[in-house]
Parts: structure tokens; sequence; C-alpha cells
């Protein structure tokens, strides 16, 4: 099973530090009410809210503890699978300048330190400036609070250089970044123009936005803007084609919300049961990769009917809802059933038009899955 927790031992200690929260004030009604109200503006779409919510500091110290802990492993989610990408970036990278665009309280900043902290340890030292921009004062106060209590509790990021401008981001976008990511400012834009991506001097890019059909139809454009000015994709299409997803359907992925105990704790008191957290992600980069037609993201989790299996597959030209009859179940094809949601298949077909057109993995089909680096 995938591990997807990459949060450091004394992540709450730290946490609550930075926020200036005592233990057992998560279950309080200074953390519930605003999480109640942030949620409710959320699923209403309450634009007012949404408008002015990064203003309120009780608001911001509540979506800190508990919306910025539940987000992080949306980034985890995608970078654990796109190891070589990484791999790139560090072999070719002495120095790397990371840039976080609406940061918030700087959810992604920690989230890709706490990642390269677990998994690539070593290349730590290359991180040398991180810059968190956002315009809202009340989440640059924030995040400089959290920073301050980070190189308190990890001596290992106190040779990088942060910064934490007020601004808006479309002001800093123009300057030479490594990576710049978005983490759910996207769809806060009002301007829909994409001119900034002509600007972006970057070898990666990550976006990270809400589940649901609206912002990932918003999102295809720029992901067509990324395609038409020779990017890779690197998540979630295997390959650069049109993307299939029909007007009224959007590419899911989502994460295990109760993977962190804080967010439990806080989910049972605030009785949100849902173990499902759903965003839309993308990752493009100036890194080619090895992907061809014959691989196949995994949309979905297993559905079983009568001992069949079904999931939805897309090879960035085509989605399918691919079968494999109960009496067809191989070893060759028992991969099928073991990925899990996220992972890229391979798919060595006997015959590859009957692969897409029938939607059915036969026999004798050779499945392997690509990303499985737990
Ligand atoms: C939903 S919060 C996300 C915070 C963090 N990135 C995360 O994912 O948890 C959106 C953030 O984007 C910021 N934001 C929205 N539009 C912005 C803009 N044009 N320039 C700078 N920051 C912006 C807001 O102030 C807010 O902090």
């Amino acid at each position: 099973m995938r591990k997807i927790d990459f949060s450091p031992k004394n992540y709450e200690e730290w946490l609550f530090k930075g926020l200036g929260l005592k233990p057992g004030e998560e279950l309080t009604s200074r953390i519930l009410e605003p999480i109640f109200k942030l949620n409710h503006a959320w699923i209403d779409g309450d634009e007012t809210m949404i408008s002015v919510y990064k203003f309120d500091n009780r608001l911001m110290v509540a979506y800190s503890l508990y919306y910025m802990t539940m987000q992080m492993p949306k980034l985890w989610f995608m970078i654990d699978r796109n190891p070589q990408m990484l791999d790139d970036l560090f072999n070719q990278k002495e120095s790397l300048h990371i840039a976080d665009m609406g940061c918030g309280p700087g959810t992604y900043i920690w989230a890709l330190l706490f990642y390269l902290y677990a998994k690539y340890p070593r290349q730590l030292g290359k991180i040398s400036v991180i810059k968190g921009v956002d315009h809202s004062n009340v989440c640059i106060t924030l995040v400089r609070q959290l920073f301050h209590a980070l190189v308190e509790f990890f001596p290992q990021f106190q040779h990088i250089e942060f910064q934490f401008i007020e601004d808006n981001w479309q002001n800093q976008i123009k300057e030479k970044y490594d990576w710049i990511n978005f983490g759910n400012t996207i769809n806060e834009s009002d301007d829909n123009s994409l001119l900034w991506v002509k600007e972006v001097d970057a070898e990666i890019v990550s976006v990270i936005e809400p589940g649901n059909t609206k912002t990932f139809q918003k999102l295809l454009p720029l992901r067509s803007i990324f395609m038409e000015m020779n990017w890779h994709i690197h998540f979630p299409c295997p390959t650069s084609h049109e993307c299939p997803m029909s007007s009224n359907n959007w590419c899911h992925f989502h994460i295990n919300r109760f993977a962190n105990p804080l967010i439990q704790r806080i989910s049972n008191k605030a009785s949100r049961l849902n173990s499902r957290h759903h965003f839309v992600g993308y990752m493009f980069s100036r890194f080619s990769h090895q992907h061809n037609s014959d691989h196949w993201r995994v949309l979905s989790t297993l559905k079983r009917v009568k001992r069949s299996g079904i999931r939805f597959l897309c090879n960035g030209q085509s989605m399918i809802e691919a079968v494999v009859n109960r009496k067809d179940k191989t070893e060759c094809n028992k991969p099928f059933f073991q990925a899990q949601a996220g992972d890229v298949i391979h798919i060595n077909a006997k015959n590859s038009d009957c692969l897409i057109h029938k939607q059915r993995i036969t026999k004798n089909d050779a499945i392997t899955v690509l990303t499985d680096t737990s």
C-alpha cells in the first residue's frame, strides 16, 4: 500500500506552536465554528465569503490547522508518482528557487519540504530560496509565524532563504524560478486571461485545485496553453493530447483525509465523516518523459461486480471504462486489480484497438504498475 503521509513526527507540535494554540484547542469552538463557516461557504459557493475569509485571522488560523493539514497529501500524491521528474530536477540543478503563488499559511511550502525531508534528504541542501506570495496580510503574518516555528523545530531547513511577500501573484510570476506551485489559488482568480503562462520561466509548474467539474473545466484551457507552449505534462495525463473528458466530467483524484490523526480528531468532533477529499491536479515540466499511449492513468478505485473488475482509465487521448471479466482474470492482468487510483499502468495489449473500442482487458494482456515506488 502506498504511503501518503509524509508529515514529520513533531508535525502537530510545530503547527500548534506556530499558530499560538494549546493542545486540545482544536476541539473547541475557537476552531470548530470557523471550520463550519468555511465549509458552508465552499459548499454553497458563497462568493462574498470566498473573497473575504483570507483577511480574517480567526478563519485563517482554523484553515491552517484543519484545511492546510488536509491539503498537503495532494502534492505528495502527485510528486510521489513522478520520481523521474524530481530526479531530473535534482540532476540538472545545483540550487533551486521555488515559489508558491497564493501561499496562504504556506501549505505547499511545508508539504514540499516535509516530502523532501522524508524522501530526498540529501537533496535538501539544494533548496536555496523559497518565496511565498499572497495578497492577504493575514496569510503573510501566519506563514511568517509558521516559518519561525519551522526553523526552530527543523534545523535541516535553516539554510533556506525564505521570502514572504504580500502582493498579487500576477506581479511576481515573471521572475526566474525552478518550480512554481499554485495551491487553490487559480479558482479564486476573476481574471481568466492565461497570458501569464507565456511569461513563466521555470522548470516545473504544479497546480492543485478543489475537486469538482467546474474547477476542472476552468483549468482545461490552462492545460491547453501549457501544451501549446511545448511543456510536458506529468500528471494526470500520460500523453499530451486534447483532453478526452466531456464537458460535464472531470478527472477525479482523492486523498484519504483521515490519514492524519489531527484531521481525524477534528472531523469526528465536527461530524465530517466522509474520508474522501477530492482534488484536481496538474504537473507540467520542461523535462520530457517516456510515456506513450499504452500507459494509462487509473482514475478510479476498483469496482467489483460478480468478481469482475471495472475501473476508469485514461491514456491522455482516450478515457475508457475498462473491464476484466471474471473468466479472463489471469496472473498477467492481475495488476489491474492491485493498482491504486492515481497510478499509471502499462497495458501490453494483444489488440489495443479492441481495448479502446470494447474496453475489455483480455486474458493475455500483460499489465505492469509503472508508478509503484513504495
Ligand atoms: C484557498 S487559499 C489556499 C492557500 C494555500 N495555497 C492552500 O492551498 O492551502 C487561496 C489563497 O490564495 C490567495 N490569493 C488569491 N488570489 C490571489 C492573488 N491574486 N494574489 C495573491 N494571492 C492570492 C488568498 O489570499 C488565499 O490565501
